[in-house]
């Protein structure tokens, strides 16, 4: 089953969907992204993604590549193009093709780019029942990590750092020793107490929508969360801790630089988060 991508109004098959050597986004990282899970036949939290999106191009001075509306409608079709009942759906927009100049281009259409993946429900559901390992590594990004650019070499780097130190995500960690978040995951302890905690997302962290929709699916459990900063030793003598995302929902981490979290198991409250979030979250049929 050849894979199809959407490349700036034409669906193609992926081996021959390109974008032009002075796309922006190749030659300065000047777009912005978002990835949805795709679950069991529904993308999750579209809306909130694409909520998200707007944010980001607006603080770029990006414009939409497509209206609002439309990309929904793209983004289905892509899913349904690549038969993804579980997975994922990509999208990037970058300023557009221009000659190479660093000044924001006039009169340049935004490109977009959405692709599709299939991802094994079964594969998951069983690395979180392993859990994963962290490694921490000093925070070196620039300041607006709040927007979701396509600018992660800091992010490249430090994953492939803690791939090769045999864990599955990296820490960010601020000059003050508190955790921002991972590589590309937002990060969280429960306390001795049950206490779920996570950095506030004003400023300095992306604020993940898998985060945002883990609030709505505490307050069903019956959780409390504090948002504050935590460092590295309360996050080793926590009870629990884990990482969210949307491709990973809340996923238990057992160590945290070879030092085991807890017992080094995954904890409870965390697997009965991820069991409970696919029903709090927003499903728009794909
Ligand atoms: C740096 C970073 N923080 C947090 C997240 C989690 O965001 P979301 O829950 O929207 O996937 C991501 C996701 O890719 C990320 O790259």
């Amino acid at each position: 089953m050849p894979r199809i991508a959407y490349v700036n109004g034409r669906y193609v098959a992926h081996a021959d969907a390109f974008v032009h050597i002075e796309d922006r986004g190749y030659q300065f990282a000047d777009g912005v992204y978002e990835v949805c899970e795709v679950a069991r036949g529904f993308i999750v939290d579209m809306p909130r993604h694409l909520g998200r999106l707007n944010r980001s191009l607006t603080e770029l001075s990006i414009d939409w590549p497509v209206t609002r509306g439309v990309l929904p409608i793209i983004l289905r079709e892509v899913v349904r193009r690549n038969h993804v009942t579980d997975g994922l759906v990509y999208l990037q927009v970058t300023r557009g093709v221009a000659s190479r100049d660093f000044v924001f281009p006039a009169g340049t259409k935004p490109s977009l780019v959405v692709t599709a993946r299939k991802a094994d429900p079964a594969a998951a559901a069983k690395r979180a029942e392993g859990g994963i390992k962290v490694l921490t590594v000093p925070e070196n990004r620039w300041d607006r990590v709040d927007i979701k650019s396509v600018g992660l070499l800091p992010n490249v780097l430090a994953k492939q750092k803690a791939k090769e130190a045999g864990a599955q995500e990296a820490w960010f960690i601020d000059a003050d020793g508190t955790v921002k978040e991972g590589g590309s995951s937002n990060a969280w302890i429960i306390t001795r107490d049950g206490v779920l905690v996570t950095r506030p997302a004003e400023h300095g962290i992306l604020r993940g929508i898998t985060r945002t929709t883990l609030f709505e699916v505490a307050a069903k459990l019956g959780l409390k969360i504090e948002e504050r900063g935590f460092s590295v030793a309360e996050a080793k003598a926590a009870r629990e801790v884990f990482i969210s995302s949307a491709t990973t929902i809340a996923m238990p981490v057992v160590a945290i630089d070879g030092a085991p979290v807890a017992n080094g198991h995954p904890g409870s409250i965390t697997l009965s988060l991820r069991q409970a979030f696919f029903d709090v979250a927003e499903k728009s049929p794909a």
